[in-house]
């Protein structure tokens, strides 16, 4: 659990070494971003505030290895230059750890690369698209980035609260498979208290 810990802090670093990448070439492909969704006329304002994280899936993401993962937030606050402060908080090792990145927005609403890329070593591309909100109760977000030339990909889903419904989740799911994953790349979130209220 504790490995698994890391292994979430450091993908939301971004400096996830994926030790076994030379010898699996066979990461599911990263689907082009016209055939991802972006939720329609987003609005940035209503998307800002505290999102608990329930649900995550991805081409790096191995349920058999990292089973469940800790419930976690991303907080959004939006700048006067209209980018996005994002600062997730993890219940880490008896304290709350939080890592802050910057979105920058784009041409197309809805879609934002992170700011200060050249801090995160190895990092060529990392973009977030909010694929579909409704503002108020969940919103399920993709990222993708290009780490030492391989390209990653992952989907996460928000809550406004920490419950995780059957409906979430069976959207979710159906989401993710769209986008070639299959059960094994998705995980959910165990519910915590510890951190949650920050
Ligand atoms: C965003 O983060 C920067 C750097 O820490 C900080 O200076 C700025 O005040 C933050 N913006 C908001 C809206 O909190
Ligand atoms: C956990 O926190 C304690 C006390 O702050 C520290 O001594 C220890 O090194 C930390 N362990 C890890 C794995 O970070």
């Amino acid at each position: 659990m504790a490995l698994g810990l890391l292994w979430l802090g450091l993908v939301l670093l971004g400096v996830l070494q994926t030790q076994a990448q030379d010898s699996t070439p066979n990461l599911i492909p990263a689907p082009p971003l016209r055939r991802v969704p972006l939720q329609p006329d987003f609005q940035d304002e209503q998307f800002q505030g505290k999102w608990y994280v329930l649900g995550l899936a991805g081409n790096e993401f191995n349920k058999e290895k990292h089973g469940q993962f800790k419930i976690y937030s991303t907080t959004y606050e939006l700048n006067e230059d209209n980018s996005y402060n994002a600062t997730s908080t993890l219940a880490w090792n008896q304290t709350c750890d939080h890592w802050l990145r910057t979105f920058i927005p784009t041409l197309w609403r809805g879609q934002f690369t992170l700011g200060n890329i050249e801090r995160y070593t190895g990092i060529q591309r990392y973009i977030l698209r909010v694929a579909a909100t409704d503002y108020v109760q969940f919103a399920m977000v993709f990222f993708k980035k290009i780490y030492k030339h391989q390209e990653y990909f992952k989907i996460t889903l928000y809550g406004r609260t920490k419950m995780l419904t059957p409906e979430l989740k069976e959207n979710f799911i159906t989401f993710a498979k769209s986008l070639g994953l299959t059960d094994h790349h998705i995980i959910f979130a165990i519910p915590i208290d510890e951190c949650m209220d920050e």
